[in-house]
């Protein structure tokens, strides 16, 4: 009998706009931790977390519990009327980061849309009509609306889509010379964003002392220090926020991804200098602060304390350590469980792994493992014993008989 995957194969090709290039699999018989089921029944180990979204693996069953609870009592409301899950989350994510206000969406470029009004409604304000550009990182992603796609250092993303909405500027990542010009160059500028750990741009930790040079040279000119922690928040780099391991106070920060465990949630978060940038009717979003998606947030939050993530920074070790071994891979990169191995051919040991049943990511030339922060020890040695195989079998294949 034709496995039921072929027709939602076929299906999918007719009905879906194919912008996404996905792996022969179909995941739709749920999971457990760390592992998914196929129709088949063949357990898939996920390093990928759905792309560092399932926080503590596949529809954990406590945050489904806070769900599931909000859900029934009350899925919606709109943002013309108080709720409690906001608010709620708001306040936690205040409490343990400093911000002072957080605005809600649906995802991570809605978040760094926020952020991206934010700071020029500030320069604006603050610094006069003239002053709106903002500066990001070259190889830096930060999503796919058309001011995020302005805002991402990459020109690959770009082609096909222009004109972009003006005043944004790129400079390479850790070369502070550059970006002192770049800066020199750009007096018109309310911003600098980036991310302390770039993701899609290859898993790149930024030098310590080039964040340092970006942190004086905001505070030297009176301008906006923004990180973009969509992939590296809540708890993936073995802290709550990335930020948090360079020293940064920043002014505005968004997040999104692991924040929702599996929902979709947004978040730009406000300091002290940009508290009530936004009044009303400055910005908006039908679902933003949605109470589901906040009470499951919330759930997240809550359980990434400390003793938690003090967990994560020793998972991240072992794993680390362990790839490290690996015949066939070189550098080891990224931050905590957010993780870039240099091998030869990125996309051929993920098409590998998932013939030994391991779900990874590429970015640029690397293979990235973004695992569920909850992964036992037993969890990791299986993932290494696979990925182990899968190198292999692509440096194999590549051989001449
Ligand atoms: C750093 C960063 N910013 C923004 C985004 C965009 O997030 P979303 O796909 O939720 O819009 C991503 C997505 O990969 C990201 O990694």
């Amino acid at each position: 009998m034709e496995p039921h995957s072929s027709s939602l194969f076929e299906r999918d090709a007719a009905w879906i706009a194919p912008t996404y290039s996905r792996f022969p699999l179909a995941l739709c018989e749920g999971g457990h931790g760390a592992y998914l089921k196929a129709e088949d029944g063949t357990l898939y180990l996920d390093f990928g977390s759905g792309i560092a979204v399932n926080t503590f693996g596949a529809s954990d069953p406590v945050w489904a519990e806070a769900v599931i609870a909000q859900v029934k009592k009350l899925a919606h409301t709109s943002n013309l009327y108080y709720s409690e899950p906001d608010v709620a989350l708001a306040e936690e994510l205040c409490r343990r980061t400093g911000m002072k206000q957080v605005f809600f969406g649906n995802s991570g470029a809605e978040a760094n849309e926020c952020a991206i009004k934010v700071a020029r409604k500030w320069g604006h304000e603050h610094k006069g009509p003239g002053c709106h550009e903002i500066l990001t990182l070259e190889q830096s992603f930060h999503g796919r609306t058309l001011a995020t796609l302005a805002a991402t250092g990459q020109a690959v993303f770009h082609t096909d889509f222009g004109p972009f909405p003006a005043g944004f500027y790129h400079t390479p990542a850790d070369d502070e010379e550059a970006l002192i010009r770049a800066l020199d160059a750009h007096p018109g500028t309310c911003a600098v964003l980036f991310e302390c750990v770039q993701g899609e741009g290859g898993v790149r930790a930024l030098a310590p002392s080039f964040v340092r040079a970006i942190e004086r040279e905001c505070k030297r000119r009176d301008i906006l220090l923004m990180v973009d922690e969509v992939q590296t928040g809540n708890g993936r780099t073995g802290t709550l926020y990335a930020f948090e391991q360079y020293g940064l106070s920043p002014d505005v920060f968004t997040t999104a991804k692991g924040l929702g465990g599996g929902l979709p949630i947004g978040a730009c978060l406000l300091g002290e200098r940009v508290r009530n940038v936004l009044g009303p009717g400055k910005h908006g979003s039908t679902f933003g602060g949605n109470p589901v998606a906040c009470a499951g947030a919330l759930n997240i939050l809550q359980r990434l304390d400390e003793p938690f993530l003090a967990t994560v920074r020793e998972r991240a070790d072992r794993l680390r350590k362990k790839a490290a071994a690996i015949p066939g891979v070189g550098a080891v990169t990224g931050l905590g469980l957010m993780i870039g191995l240099e091998v030869e051919n990125a996309r051929a040991v993920a098409n590998a792994a998932l013939e030994e049943h391991l779900l990874v990511l590429t970015a640029k030339d690397k293979v990235r493992l973004l695992p569920p922060l909850n992964l036992t020890p037993e969890e990791i040695d299986d993932g290494i014993a696979r990925l182990t195989r899968a190198v292999a079998k692509a440096s194999q294949a590549k051989k001449p008989d």
